[in-house]
């Protein structure tokens, strides 16, 4: 079979070569990969940002949907010809994470997914859902489980509430379409008024220019009568903060899950503690995250923003376009 690799931290280092096809242990399955998605901590990955002790080669790629071609003795989870879905931490099964080992991700410090065939263990996949192509369903495990999490697990958010999200890519725009769905109001931002016309399109309520507006977290607050927004998922970190705390009322949340401007921020400690607000950090979700998520798109048929597909042959551009901003996800199909 075919996969990708690097044998040294450089993405630059990129190549697709043989290798064995990998037999399932027990508790295993040996999964025929559709479409592998790609998430920016790919290449970080590939470029030692997350530490350079891992064993060489490194498969990259933390998100991969395709069918079931063999199981291991005493799998019980899945059978052959079923579609699943990898789990980007496939040993964070529910709850709050607890220990390192749970919080493991696929793409490094586990092998990547971005390959003809892998193996993972039966218990870090879930099934597709129907409705989506393998494609469309590569996109879930990082992005929209962040999405879900930040909004459900963290946020507890209601109908009716009101959430702002941050640029148009992965995370932002599944977290518009969740929000949507579930009956909040929802405050977009992005750099593009081009882009901002599209996020319309997909349901946002109110729409913010981040560059033409730098202190938009004003904007926003004006946008809900000067109270604030309930929730802000913020992508970007650094300074940005300042402004999701801003925007947000008394009492409401900021989700940090990116650091897309910067990895630093400092906050005025007294506004804050009047705010009376909580920052919450996250990192993707659980399994039983997946499957909660997984059944409210079942319901509400939510179909995934997909800037560009790219052949297996070219993911080399693939990783390139990373560096562009996409607007939704940029997927690899495997299979052609
Ligand atoms: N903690 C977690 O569990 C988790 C999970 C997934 C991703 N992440 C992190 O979250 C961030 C977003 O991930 P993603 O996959 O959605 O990224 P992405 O698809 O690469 O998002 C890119 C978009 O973000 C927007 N953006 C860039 N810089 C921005 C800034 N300074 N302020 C506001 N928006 C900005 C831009 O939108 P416009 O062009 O519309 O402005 C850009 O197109 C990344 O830092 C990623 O590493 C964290």
């Amino acid at each position: 079979m075919l996969r990708w690799q690097v044998s040294q931290y450089d993405v630059k280092s990129l190549a697709l070569v043989e290798a064995p096809t990998p037999e399932p242990g027990p508790h295993q399955i040996l999964v025929k990969l559709g479409a592998v998605s790609l998430n920016y901590r790919d290449k970080l990955a590939l470029e030692g940002e997350f530490g350079r002790n891992h064993e060489l080669p490194i498969v990259p790629g933390s998100d991969g949907s395709g069918t079931v071609a063999a199981v291991g003795d005493s799998v019980q989870r899945f059978k052959v010809g079923d579609r699943v879905t990898s789990l980007f931490a496939p040993h964070w099964l529910y709850g709050k994470v607890r220990t390192q080992a749970e919080s493991a991700m696929l793409g490094v410090p586990l092998p990547g997914v971005l390959a003809e065939y892998v193996v993972l263990e039966e218990a870090g996949a879930v099934f597709t859902p129907a409705y989506l192509s393998d494609v469309e369903a590569s996109t879930l495990p990082i992005a929209a489980v962040t999405a879900w999490s930040a909004l459900f697990e963290r946020c507890k958010m209601l109908p009716g509430e009101t959430v702002l999200v941050q640029g148009t890519g992965g995370v932002s725009l599944f977290a518009l379409q969740i929000a949507k769905v579930a009956g909040a109001t929802v405050i977009a931002t992005s750099s593009s008024d081009e882009k901002l016309k599209r996020v319309r399109e997909l349901g946002a309520d109110e729409t913010i220019n981040y560059h033409k507006n730098p202190d938009w977290g004003a904007v926003a607050r004006a946008l809900t009568g000067g109270v604030g927004v309930d929730h802000v998922l913020d992508v970007a970190g650094g300074e940005s903060v300042r402004q999701s705390l801003e925007a947000t009322r008394i009492g409401g949340n900021v989700v940090i899950v990116g650091l897309l401007q910067s990895p630093r921020f400092t906050v005025d400690i007294l506004p804050f503690i009047l705010q009376q607000g909580a920052i919450h950090t996250l990192s993707v979700g659980s399994r039983d995250a997946f499957e909660k998520m997984n059944r409210a798109l079942e319901s509400s048929r939510i179909r995934p923003v997909i800037d560009r597909e790219y052949a297996f042959s070219d993911a080399v551009k693939a990783f390139q376009h990373l560096d562009e901003g996409p607007f939704g996800k940029i997927v690899i199909r495997v299979q052609d």
